[in-house]
């Protein structure tokens, strides 16, 4: 039988990134991580030529197939097992594609066959999508295991969700309080997460609250969201009118400005050019 290479012993050249890693973290699990991370994805991928690729990084209970209605041929467990010889072009063809052009990297079929995925190989799968497309979204396991802290350092931003339940708020306190000690916390937005349920924490405190100066709010409408979860059609997709759609395009829109700017943004100046301009041309050199 043909013998895999799981660990990081062979040579493998290092892979150049090309897009950003968009970690969806939450402190608690049921707080919306998967819901949102489908649909962040569709939005970006909807009306542009953005190149778009999901991670379920839930490699024990991820379920972003079931909520796109993918039933895919390979998950990542298929991926690690040849992780040793694996080059871009052949990890295209594990990925599942989606009628909105995202493409997704699922997560194991079975709790157990997580442990076989070894946090090499997910990182190598991470920087090699990554590579490939503009943007990979992750959608973590709850809390900050190993794992999701693996995919929060790789990350360019962390989208670290709550609602405005007391024990949501509490642990995502905590949450941000240890990403400030790992010094992660530069890159974290925080998103409200069915910012108009009824609740005696009122959605305009949470910055307040958590300590940050922003957030995202995104509605309370959970009629439209098991739909979408039931059918497997992602809200941004046939829901583009609703308060809840328009929210996470909002979150996207900004997401593809902040990418434009960071291209955009003047190169930083050689040495050679700080020193000339301090010394006032070249003339003054001489
Ligand atoms: N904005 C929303 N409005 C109403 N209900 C929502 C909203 N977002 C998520 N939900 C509900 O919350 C539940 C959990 O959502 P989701 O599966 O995305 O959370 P999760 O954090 O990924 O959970 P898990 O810990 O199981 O991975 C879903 O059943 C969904 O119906
Ligand atoms: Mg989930």
């Amino acid at each position: 039988m043909e013998q895999r290479d799981n660990g990081p012993g062979a040579d493998q050249a290092p892979v150049t990134k090309r897009g950003e890693i968009i970690a969806v973290a939450g402190a608690k699990g049921g707080i919306g991580r998967t819901v949102m991370t489908v649909n962040l994805a569709a939005a970006l991928a909807k009306n542009t030529r953005l190149q778009v690729a999901v991670l379920d990084g839930d490699l024990q209970f991820g379920d972003v197939g079931l909520a796109m209605d993918l039933q895919p041929t390979f998950t990542i467990k298929d991926v690690a097992e040849g992780i040793a010889t694996m080059d871009g072009f052949t990890l295209s063809s594990y990925l599942s594609r989606h009628g909105s052009g995202v493409r997704v990297m699922a997560a194991p079929e079975r709790p157990e066959q997580a442990d076989l995925v070894t946090p090499h190989a997910v990182e190598r799968i991470a920087l090699m999508l990554a590579a490939q497309h503009d943007y990979l979204l992750v959608d973590t396991g709850v809390g900050l295991q190993e794992q999701t802290l693996q995919f929060i350092e790789k990350a360019d931003q962390v989208f670290v969700l709550t609602t405005l339940e007391m024990v949501a708020i509490k642990n995502t306190k905590l949450m941000l309080e240890t990403m400030e000690m790992l010094g992660l916390r530069d890159k974290v937005q925080v998103v409200v997460n069915r910012a108009t349920m009824e609740s005696v924490i009122k959605a305009g405190d949470v910055p307040d609250i958590l300590g940050v100066e922003t957030a995202y709010y995104v509605p309370n409408d959970f009629g439209m969201v098991s739909q979408s979860l039931n059918l497997g059609i992602p809200f941004v997709l046939n829901q583009t009118k609703s308060e809840l759609a328009k929210a996470v395009y909002k979150m996207a829109e900004q997401l593809i400005a902040r990418r434009e700017i960071s291209h955009f943004k003047p190169k930083p100046q050689s040495l050679l050019q700080s020193l000339l301009q301090k010394t006032k041309g070249p003339a003054s050199f001489f």
